[in-house]
């Protein structure tokens, strides 16, 4: 990310970008009242936030919130209405591209229960996000889609995702659903979805030899679920499926 880009970013929430859009992530309202949390008052990073609808969606539910983007006017955005409403948000400028200057407070081991990332095409940051997380922690993404159907999102496939990817790239975690598809805005128009919740799993995690966790056996043994079958035209029955067969695992 260079400066030109956070000037972009800027420039489109100057411009009113997603001024209207508050409403949090489907994926995000629908899974959150299934998250099990020890803590009273659990932590949640939002990476990439952008104006906040998301962080903002979390702490009204209890959450404390690190909520971190490039564009500052994004953020000013979000600080305003987290100070109207007394929200536990705090917003941090950072480029997360930049490893050599993520907030080091921030980017600690064990520090969060939740890390959500939105709509921001970043895979390689997942690997850092699984550092994060304590033990039994939660991680939520949705990216954009490679697709060649006409859909909401950016134009280059550099930034989407190529299928399967996003699931490749949280290996060692517990996934507890995965689904890529086409899925319908409030505004009526479509996107193009890969979907991910997974879990940091209790026992130590082990990332180099990238076992096979359980919730990836128990999706591949799913009723008529194998790999090859992820076209988006299966979408919902593979989601179906796969949150059938994982559900009790989340606890
Ligand atoms: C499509 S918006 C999504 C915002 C938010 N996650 C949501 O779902 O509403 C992408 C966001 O990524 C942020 N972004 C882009 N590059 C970034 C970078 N290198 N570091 C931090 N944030 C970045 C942009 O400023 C923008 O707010």
């Amino acid at each position: 990310m260079s400066r030109a880009d956070q000037d972009k970013w800027n420039l489109r929430y100057r411009e009113g970008a997603y001024a209207t859009r508050s409403h949090p992530s489907a994926l995000l309202a629908e899974w959150l009242p299934k998250l099990k949390s020890r803590e009273d008052h659990p932590r949640a990073i939002d990476v990439a936030c952008g104006a906040g609808r998301n962080a903002i969606y979390l702490a009204r539910r209890g959450w404390q919130v690190d909520a971190v983007d490039v564009s500052e006017v994004a953020l000013d955005r979000l600080s305003e209405t987290a100070n109207a409403e007394n929200l536990p948000i705090t917003c941090i400028q950072a480029d997360l591209e930049d490893a050599a200057h993520r907030p080091a407070d921030l980017f600690v081991a064990d520090r969060y229960d939740l890390a959500i990332m939105i709509r921001y095409t970043n895979l390689p940051l997942i690997d850092t996000l699984k550092g994060i997380l304590k033990a039994g922690g939660y991680l939520i993404v949705e990216e954009h889609l490679v697709t060649e159907a006409d859909v909401v999102g950016p134009r280059s496939p550099q930034f989407r995702v190529a299928p399967d990817a996003l699931r490749d790239a949280v290996a060692g975690l517990d996934i507890i659903a995965y689904r890529e598809g086409t899925v319908n805005e409030p505004d009526g128009r479509s996107a193009a979805l890969a979907q991910l919740v997974a879990r940091y799993p209790r026992r130590p995690l082990l990332l180099a030899g990238r076992p096979m966790t359980a919730s990836r056996k128990t999706a591949a043994r799913a009723p008529g679920f194998t790999r090859r079958e992820t076209p988006l035209a299966l979408f919902r029955g593979i989601h179906t499926q796969i949150e059938s067969a994982t559900h009790s695992q989340i606890r």
